[in-house]
């Protein structure tokens, strides 16, 4: 995609799952890219991968350790980052955690690091990387939330009130950086098949995994495709996969629907195998 070359991208998350894809495929189309992510094991592995589909031998792709909920940190890094990269044009903030489970189960520190990482890891890179955003007076920030960011899920009460967040978060960067040119992207992602979605499943519970049943799961290199489609083209709103938009659209223009299909075949569930937990 012509838009990318030459442009200068960091995606927090950037060494697995869809944000490693997104940087796969920004690598192919020229652009100078810098993921970022704390296990420096992983970093390094995906940069190796990420470098493989470099247009060029002279574009620079590069790696950081950090941690997004670490403000003082990403702050720290963020300039050497910009200085590396030459400049910054697109912020991808891909990194999130995520722990679903009964409510009355989940921990505190659960409730804690989904804040922590999926909504605080969000407003901290945001932030970290905005001062040349704001003076260059354009650019484009995407923030990943989720499925669980526009209706809410079984089992995700923890990982979902921050994805909601996320998008309030955004809502209102929109309107704040409206006069700097900066354009800022939600993204809706479905399940999809990455480490995460794969380690997520071991600890579902099995009514989350009865309303999820019939989802398509997609690939990571077509999620972030979408992703930096929407980019390009200054979509606020991204929901990738048809089937997601098809229930996006359902639960802002038809919520009571969506809360009788929902409750629906939670009853139809709990009629089947009665309530352990509760
Ligand atoms: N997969 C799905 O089904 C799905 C659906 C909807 C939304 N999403 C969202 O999409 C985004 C990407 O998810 P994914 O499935 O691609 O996950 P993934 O494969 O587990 O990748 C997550 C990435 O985030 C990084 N990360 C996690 N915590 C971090 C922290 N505190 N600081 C810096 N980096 C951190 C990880 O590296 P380190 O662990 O080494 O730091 C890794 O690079 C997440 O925001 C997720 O919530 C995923």
């Amino acid at each position: 995609m012509d838009w990318y070359k030459d442009k200068k991208v960091v995606i927090t998350g950037g060494s697995s799952g869809i944000g490693k894809a997104a940087a796969k495929w920004l690598a192919q189309w020229g652009a100078q890219v810098c993921i970022i992510g704390r296990d420096a094991t992983r970093l390094e592995t995906a940069l190796q991968e990420i470098k493989a589909c470099a247009a060029a031998p002279e574009q620079t792709v590069t790696a950081v350790s950090a941690d997004v909920a670490d403000r003082a940190a990403l702050k720290e890094a963020a300039s050497g980052i910009v200085k590396k990269l030459g400049g910054i044009d697109v912020l991808i903030n891909s990194a999130g955690v995520t722990f679903p489970g009964y409510l009355s189960d989940t921990p505190d520190t659960v409730w804690d690091s989904m804040m922590q990482i999926d909504y605080m890891g969000t407003v901290n890179a945001v932030r970290a990387f905005l001062p040349w955003f704001m003076e260059q007076r354009h650019g484009s920030i995407a923030n990943i939330s989720s499925v669980v960011g526009y209706m809410g899920v079984f089992g995700y009460a923890a990982y979902g009130a921050a994805k909601f967040a996320v998008v309030g978060f955004s809502e209102c960067l929109r309107q704040d950086l409206l006069p700097y040119n900066i354009n800022i992207s939600v993204v809706y992602p479905p399940d999809t098949d990455t480490p995460q979605w794969h380690e997520e499943n071991k600890i579902k519970p099995p009514e989350t995994r009865a309303l999820s049943g019939t989802i398509k799961v997609m690939r990571p290199e077509d999620v972030s495709l979408a992703l930096l489609k929407g980019v390009s083209r200054r979509a606020f709103t991204i929901v990738p996969g048809a089937m997601n938009r098809f229930t996006y659209f359902m639960s802002r223009h038809l919520p009571t629907v969506v809360w009788m299909i929902v409750s629906g075949d939670l009853r139809k569930y709990w009629k089947k195998h009665p309530i352990a937990h509760a």
